[in-house]
């Protein structure tokens, strides 16, 4: 079986959040002899593609509507990844040193429309294509309504609904920049009055994924306008959990952590890492350490940090550290923060890879108090280095983290995002880390905790197989 993901994010090429990671994963986890998976996604203009040789392997031209504009195939000369990646070079369009910005519209139509070309005129029919998120939404729509791209009608695609909130909205007045289709069927690209990229994917998919089970029963209730149309299509609708990439996160190789450890060794490795933030950040290392990972938006919670850190620092037994980046209000809010609490509370401010890594090794405590989370990745990757989640029971937080006053439970969960929850949930952790031999044999549980792409991975090949069975 061959099966081509489509998306405008991949680890390590380029990132923005989780998206890139499960795109740069779970390809390698379904490529097997009998399997060849493979990703297409935007040449940007990054450190990746700086520091990387590519060829082409396709040069054609496209149309977006009245304009024409040249695109080619690239694809990497030495092969420093797991799996194929295909670049969509649209050098007017999509080589920026952004991935999202004001122009999406156009950049990912010509995205969208560049993949098909290619796969149509190379004559290349993968047995499943695999979209994701809106960027990538009219290919649904696309291989079952327009002309041109007749031969792919059948052809089962997938879309996987990492995140609902963002739809890729756009006026019906740049229908023109899709190619013909028949226009009795242009209400499927509608919600609302305009052209909804995300609904048209879930009219026209033949299969729809959330990221996790709850979350795909969420969205029936919430789901930024789109919740009666994803009732309606409920039959088609099936959660299926992100894993995390356990070659990439693993505290025993990461060349990204201060110092490597393992079950066996972790309270001195932990303690190293901890030991190198603590310096490079003037905190205290006899206090607990709670970090922030993240995109500061308010999904994530993140514009109540500034008065939930107030409250907390005030009472002078913890440290915080947040790295992360987005809302320009927040992000001044935790800077002006910093004077106050001089040894105990920094934030960088900014994206940092390496960094996030340190992070989940050394820190003791990781704060996701958020309003909505289809999976959320920095909890998995959390437990797998040690640190002990602090959740809000929502989406992939609630089908992965069980508080510690349940049965099995390892985490501290509040049911909502507020101030009081979140802090009210800061003290239980304080209290827990007080009780060293328990906060020590829960840190080696959730290091066990098994949450590899293997299962997953495993049942998209089997929904795969219900599509390719269903075509005959
Ligand atoms: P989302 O995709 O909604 O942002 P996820 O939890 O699925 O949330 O994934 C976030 C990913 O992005 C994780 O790999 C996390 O470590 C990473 N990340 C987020 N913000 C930063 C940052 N400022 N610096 C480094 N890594 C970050
Ligand atoms: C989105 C979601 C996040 C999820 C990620 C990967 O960015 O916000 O919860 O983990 O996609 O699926």
């Amino acid at each position: 079986m061959t099966i081509l993901h489509i998306s405008a994010e991949c680890y390590p090429v380029a990132k923005v959040g989780g998206l890139a990671d499960v795109v740069g994963a779970l390809p390698k986890y379904q490529n097997s002899p009998n399997t060849t998976s493979q990703v297409i996604m935007p040449f940007y203009d990054n450190k990746f593609t700086q520091e990387n040789t590519f060829s082409s392997v396709y040069d054609a031209q496209l149309n977006l509507g009245d304009s024409v504009y040249d695109f080619q195939i690239l694809v990497l000369k030495d092969k420093p990844l797991d799996f194929n990646v295909f670049f969509v070079q649209v050098p007017e369009l999509l080589f920026k040193d952004y991935v999202y910005s004001f122009d999406d519209t156009d950049r990912f139509l010509a995205f969208q429309i560049a993949a098909l070309d290619w796969l149509l005129t190379w004559g290349m029919y993968p047995d499943i294509i695999h979209c994701h998120d809106h960027h990538t939404g009219l290919i649904p729509f696309m291989l079952q309504e327009s002309y041109k791209y007749e031969a792919f009608r059948k052809i089962p695609n997938v879309l996987t609904i990492h995140n609902a909130q963002y739809q890729g909205w756009f006026s019906h007045d740049k229908v023109g920049l899709i190619p013909p289709f028949n226009f009795e069927h242009v209400g499927l690209l509608d919600w609302g009055g305009q052209i909804n990229p995300l609904a048209a994917a879930i009219k026209c998919a033949w299969r729809v994924t959330t990221v996790s089970p709850s979350y795909m029963e969420e969205l029936k209730q919430a789901a930024n306008g789109l919740e009666s149309l994803l009732s309606a299509e409920s039959a088609k609708c099936i959660g299926i959990l992100n894993g995390i990439d356990c070659n990439v996160w693993n505290p025993e190789t990461d060349t990204y952590i201060v110092e490597n450890y393992s079950i066996k060794t972790v309270d001195q490795g932990a303690t190293a890492n901890k030991t190198y933030l603590c310096d490079t950040f003037n905190l205290d290392l006899d206090k607990p350490l709670f970090a922030f990972i993240g995109r500061l938006v308010d999904e994530k919670g993140s514009d109540l940090f500034p008065e939930v850190f107030q409250l907390a620092l005030e009472k002078d037994n913890l440290s915080i550290l947040l790295l992360g980046s987005g809302s320009k209000i927040t992000e001044n809010q935790l800077q002006d923060l910093k004077p106050n609490f001089v040894g105990t509370y920094n934030a960088f401010i900014g994206y940092d890879e390496k960094l996030s890594h340190i992070i989940y090794a050394g820190a003791d405590f990781l704060l996701m108090p958020s309003r909505v989370e289809p999976c959320g990745l920095n909890q998995m990757y959390a437990l797998r280095y040690g640190t002990i989640p602090i959740v809000r029971s929502i989406g992939g937080l609630k089908d992965t983290v069980t508080d510690i006053n349940e049965a099995g439970g390892f985490g501290i969960c509040h049911p909502n995002t507020t101030v009081s929850e979140i802090t009210e949930a800061i003290d239980r952790a304080i209290t827990l880390y007080k009780d060293q031999p328990t906060y020590k044999g829960i840190r080696t549980k959730i290091m066990a905790i098994d949450h590899s792409w293997d299962a997953s991975a495993e049942e998209y090949i089997n929904l795969y197989n219900t599509l390719k069975t269903s075509q005959q």
